[in-house]
């Protein structure tokens, strides 16, 4: 029994570490139902996220029967990039480009909440503070280093670290950040802000889902023609060593 909640203590905190590195994280609320949602999160997604970052694995039409938008509706306000309506979300920055541009290339997101769990990406988008030694002048608690720029500053403002000091065990003191405070008002308020997160990462969530869906659906047409194919060569060999005795 002691193991046993020795390996569980392990496991979970752990998980606990990958998860935060040290960082508490905010619950989303996550509701794939909420249609409205979901559609004010893929607003926020293709306008503020897209430039940059795709998402191969959601089609646009796929998204529109989803998410109850008529199609024509989609090409309108969600389409920018001259891509049709069966296309997955694919952007035109080239990988080399954005190398250059930001040390890194931004991943494809559409598994992303599947990886780093909503709550993560709730925290994350929350989580940029103003670090004038970084190339963009931010930085972010939960992902330190990130080479990616506060792009929901016009709707956040800026916010700066409070600091506090901390004794640790041998009697030294360290100072670490204690929590973030909005330095520069944006276009929305706090609550405001909160709640579009929460819609983008509802909809980040929902993305993860079909694309699961076509995996699986790719998994499956693999091995049916893997089975062909074995069938095919199976009688194929038949045939020629037949003649040789
Ligand atoms: C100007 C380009 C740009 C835009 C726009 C942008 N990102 Fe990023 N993003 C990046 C880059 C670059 C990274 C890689 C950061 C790193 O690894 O240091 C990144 C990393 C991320 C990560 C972390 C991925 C991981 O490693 O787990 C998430 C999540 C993310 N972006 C979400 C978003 C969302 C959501 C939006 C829209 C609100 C967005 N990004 C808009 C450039 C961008």
């Amino acid at each position: 029994m002691k193991k046993i909640t020795i390996a569980l203590f392990v496991l979970f905190s752990s998980q606990l570490f990958a998860a935060g590195g040290g960082v508490a994280l905010e619950s989303a609320r996550i509701d794939l139902n909420d249609k409205a949602s979901l559609q004010r999160g893929a607003k926020y997604f293709v306008n503020y996220c897209l430039s940059c970052h795709s998402a191969k694995q959601l089609r646009y039409s796929r998204m529109a029967t989803d998410l109850e938008i008529p199609p024509e509706l989609v090409e309108l306000n969600l389409m920018f990039t001259g891509e049709k309506i069966f296309d997955g979300m694919t952007i035109s920055m080239r990988p080399e480009d954005a190398v250059r541009w930001f040390g890194v290339n931004p991943p494809d997101l559409s598994l992303i909440a599947r990886s780093r769990g909503s709550d993560w990406l709730y925290t994350y988008l929350k989580s940029f503070y103003v670090d004038e030694s970084r190339p963009f002048g931010v930085n972010n608690i939960l992902f330190p280093k990130v080479g990616m720029p506060h792009v929901l500053a016009d709707l956040q403002g800026l916010q700066k670290a409070v600091y506090k000091d901390v004794e640790l065990e041998d009697g030294s003191v360290r100072t670490v950040i204690d929590h973030l405070e909005i330095s520069e008002p944006g276009r929305m308020s706090v609550e405001e802000y909160d709640e579009a997160m929460n819609d983008l990462v509802n909809f980040l969530t929902y993305m993860g889902e079909p694309a699961q869906l076509e995996r699986q659906k790719l998994g499956w047409k693999v091995l049916v023609f893997i089975l062909i194919m074995l069938l095919v060569f199976y009688f194929l060999k038949k045939e020629f060593w037949k003649d040789i005795h």
